[in-house]
């Protein structure tokens, strides 16, 4: 079965270097510090939608199940792509007011953790929770059918306000000995892939750096991000460092999904020497290898359709350079 009719040609981007104005001049946040002066520059001072710096890169369109896909190569090598209009507007204000609606019971909660390197609000989603987190696994899993998505967790939603920021880290988790594993680590495995949805963009500020490319993504409403956290070798991939730059205007609203290593298609299809080609994300033919499954959820029961917004923790390693 085919179920992309169409792979149109990639065509080149043209130059997108220009500069705005720096907008977080003067911008001292609860955290500052544990951001690289340089990584910061990289938040500030390029223009809205301005999405990258280097003009070699490349966007493919395809027709999928009666509907675009667009797609945007930001970096090769992570890789790092944006899907551009991916979801639905009904989607998106959908699960925005149901966060919102989430987030009013959060004036009663008193977070415990603040760690300066992570200032967000957010709250776990399972994928069956509502029509919206329906509609939007179904949209992302069709969008990417090479990657298994019923090997991530719960959509994590995430609401940043002014002053709001994640300082660069690897989503990729370490821990010091097998026996701290959780449930995903013991049952999917590590992080192997991130895809980020946007349900709503600050108004200015919270763009997401990727420091070793030099790149920022800056997406719009209803796009989507995704890119790998772990290396051929399926150790940390360094260059996946990244960071969500400071809000300073506005209030961002995004859809985390931290997609396990467990049966991933990708993994199958590697190169000779391991590594990976990107057409494998932007390919039909490999579709017909996917192995659809339900993951048995038994064991997580304690863990609620939907609670509160409650202060992030910092789960992963930070380390700036
Ligand atoms: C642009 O990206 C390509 C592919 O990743 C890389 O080879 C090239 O050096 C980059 N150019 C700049 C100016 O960063
Ligand atoms: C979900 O259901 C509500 C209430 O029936 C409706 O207003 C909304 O548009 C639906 N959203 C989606 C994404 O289907
Ligand atoms: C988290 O929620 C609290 C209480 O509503 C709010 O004061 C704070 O600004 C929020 N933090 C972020 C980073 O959005
Ligand atoms: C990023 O850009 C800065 C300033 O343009 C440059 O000095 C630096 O070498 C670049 N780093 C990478 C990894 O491309």
């Amino acid at each position: 079965m085919t179920r992309w009719l169409l792979l149109s040609s990639l065509f080149l981007l043209g130059g997108a270097s220009a500069h705005g104005d720096s907008q977080g001049n003067g911008f001292k946040f609860f955290g500052y510090e544990t951001w690289p002066v340089n990584y910061r520059d990289l938040c500030d001072g390029i223009i809205k939608n301005e999405h990258h710096e280097n003009s070699s890169l490349y966007c493919a369109v395809f027709f999928m199940d009666y509907s675009w896909i667009k797609v945007e190569v930001l970096d090769l090598e992570i890789p790092l792509v944006v899907f551009r209009d991916l979801l639905e507007d009904s989607s998106v204000n959908t699960m925005v007011e149901v966060i919102t609606a989430a987030e009013l019971k959060k004036q009663s909660v008193v977070g415990v953790v603040n760690s300066p390197s992570r200032q967000a609000n957010g709250s776990w989603f399972r994928r069956n929770a509502n029509n919206a987190t329906e509609a939007i696994f179904t949209r992302v899993d069709r969008a990417m059918p090479n990657v298994e998505i019923r090997s991530s967790e719960d959509f994590s939603a995430l609401s940043y306000h002014p002053g709001g920021h994640y300082s660069p880290h690897h989503d990729f988790l370490t821990y010091f000995s097998d026996s701290e594993y959780d449930y995903w680590m013991k049952n999917f495995g590590n992080r192997y892939a991130t895809l980020i949805v946007v349900l709503q963009p600050a108004e200015k500020g919270g763009g997401t750096v990727f420091p070793h490319t030099n790149t920022t993504v800056r997406p719009n409403k209803g796009d989507a991000f995704f890119w790998l956290n772990m290396n051929e070798f399926q150790g940390m991939k360094d260059r996946s460092l990244h960071g969500g730059c400071p809000i300073y205007e506005g209030q961002k609203l995004i859809l985390t999904m931290w997609i396990r290593i467990r049966d991933q298609p990708l993994l199958l299809q590697c190169r000779p020497d391991g590594s990976l080609s990107l057409d494998l994300l932007l390919k039909p033919s490999y579709s017909q290898q996917r192995n659809y499954y339900e993951v048995p959820r038994e064991d997580y029961k304690s863990q609620p359709v939907q609670s509160k917004l409650e202060k992030q923790t910092v789960v992963s390693s930070v380390s700036p350079k």
